[in-house]
């Protein structure tokens, strides 16, 4: 049984909370902090919390206390890392890790130094779709992995501090682009080094500091692509759809709007439809068990079974380091409308993993190209000559 303290009692650790207490129901949360004491009795009273406060350090020095979940804003997460540093607690973060690279890189080497467990909850490489998902792209079922691409666009987040680019560190590149590139760098290989970021971002809708739309290219040391599009402008919903594209197959997962469940309704008695759900009449696409189908059970049941087991989660720390310089790179992109590069300080993946080799043979004189059956039942092949380059067809009748 793990002792969790809890830091913050929104949006998200409502999410956690309902997971945590709910799914290996051996973990209780002991421990809640808030920054406002009305919101803090309130998480206590609706989860059962003993111990409530408005003070970080005292949640996390709670005697009771084995584990610390972070879900405050962005910028406090390092100072919650580094308390947790001081009283030795394992500690758990949401995404994303840091406003930065830089803060990122001091909570994965703090929580180093300390010795103490550290997970990053990037809950949408947990999802059952992702994890059956990514065990085909393992298996080589699509063949090498030549593109992944990642959407998350929705209407805009829930609170005042997202919005404030100071807090939150930037806008949807950040917000939301800390899930597709984990997503895109998951399926192509966390162990492929991301080189270069190509950007496009701009503030099309909100009277905001920071974008409120964004297109990226993350290019990987073997060739492979990764793509993100995020968005806090999109009306409609909560869109979250991957496509991975190999060698020798597809995939395409579509997590949110039009997973199979589809309902109408004129509205009566309808409230909760769905995350970020703009509408509750008409055709709605409701979500089955929000809690699973984002990840987050999966997700706690990994953190909670490594540290028990002695060994790193999934997503560590240092994942989440590895997103935030991707991303500050995304950041660099769209203002210098170049390709630009992604430093790593800290790597631990292939050094030298090299670009594949296109060329794939047909016989002793012949690449091959492409080979189709047609509608009036001819075979055909394209073939390129070796010797030549020369492009030539070949039928079979
Ligand atoms: N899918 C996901 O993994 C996911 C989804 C949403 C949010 N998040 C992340 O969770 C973190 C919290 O986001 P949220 O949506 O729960 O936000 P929220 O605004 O709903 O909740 C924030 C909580 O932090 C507390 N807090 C303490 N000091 C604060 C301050 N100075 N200003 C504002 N709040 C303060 C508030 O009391 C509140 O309980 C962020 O890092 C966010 O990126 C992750």
């Amino acid at each position: 049984m793990q002792k969790i303290a809890m830091l913050g009692s929104g949006f998200i650790a409502r999410f956690y909370a309902d997971s945590i207490q709910g799914y290996r129901s051996q973990d209780k949360i002991i421990s809640v902090y808030s920054r406002k004491d009305e919101s803090a009795k309130k998480f206590s009273k609706e989860y059962n919390v003993n111990h409530f406060t408005t003070d970080m350090e005292e949640a996390i020095a709670h005697p009771g206390v084995d584990v610390v979940c972070v879900a405050l804003p962005n910028n406090l997460h390092e100072e919650a890392v580094m308390l947790c540093c001081k009283y030795k607690k394992a500690v758990m973060v949401t995404k994303p890790l840091g406003r930065n690279a830089a803060e990122a890189k001091r909570m994965l080497q703090a929580t180093e130094e300390a010795g103490i467990f550290n997970g990053y909850l990037e809950d949408l490489v947990y999802t059952p779709k992702f994890i059956k998902a990514e065990q085909s792209v393992r298996n080589g079922s699509l063949g090498r992995i030549l593109w992944a691409k990642s959407r998350e666009t929705h209407p805009g987040p829930h609170s005042d501090w997202f919005w404030d680019i100071e807090q939150a560190g930037g806008g949807c590149i950040l917000d939301l682009g800390c899930h597709c590139v984990e997503i895109a760098r998951s399926y192509i290989g966390k162990d492929i080094k991301p080189i270069e970021v190509m950007c496009w971002a701009d503030t099309q809708v909100k009277p905001i500091d920071a974008e409120d739309h964004a297109i990226g290219l993350v290019k990987y040391q073997n060739g492979a692509i990764g793509q993100f599009e995020v968005s806090w402008t999109f009306r409609g919903g909560l869109d979250l759809r991957d496509e991975v594209m190999g060698t020798e197959g597809t995939i395409w997962i579509n997590n949110f709007l039009r997973t199979g469940f589809e309902m109408f309704t004129t509205g009566k008695d309808t409230d909760y439809v769905a995350e970020k759900a703009e509408s509750n009449t008409g055709w709605l696409f409701p979500v089955g068990d929000e809690l699973n189908e984002l990840g987050y059970n999966h997700m706690f049941m990994d953190m909670f079974n490594s540290l028990e087991q002695n060994k790193q989660p999934k997503e560590t720390f240092y994942d989440g380091y590895v997103v935030n310089a991707v991303l500050d790179a995304a950041y660099r992109s769209a203002k210098t409308k170049l390709w630009e590069p992604v430093p790593l300080e800290v790597w631990r993946g292939k050094e030298d993993a090299s670009k594949y080799n296109h060329l794939t043979p047909y016989d002793d004189e012949h690449y091959f190209i492409k080979e189709e059956v047609t509608h009036y039942g001819t075979k055909k092949l394209i073939l390129k000559n070796k010797a030549s380059g020369k492009i030539v067809e070949k039928i079979i009748e």
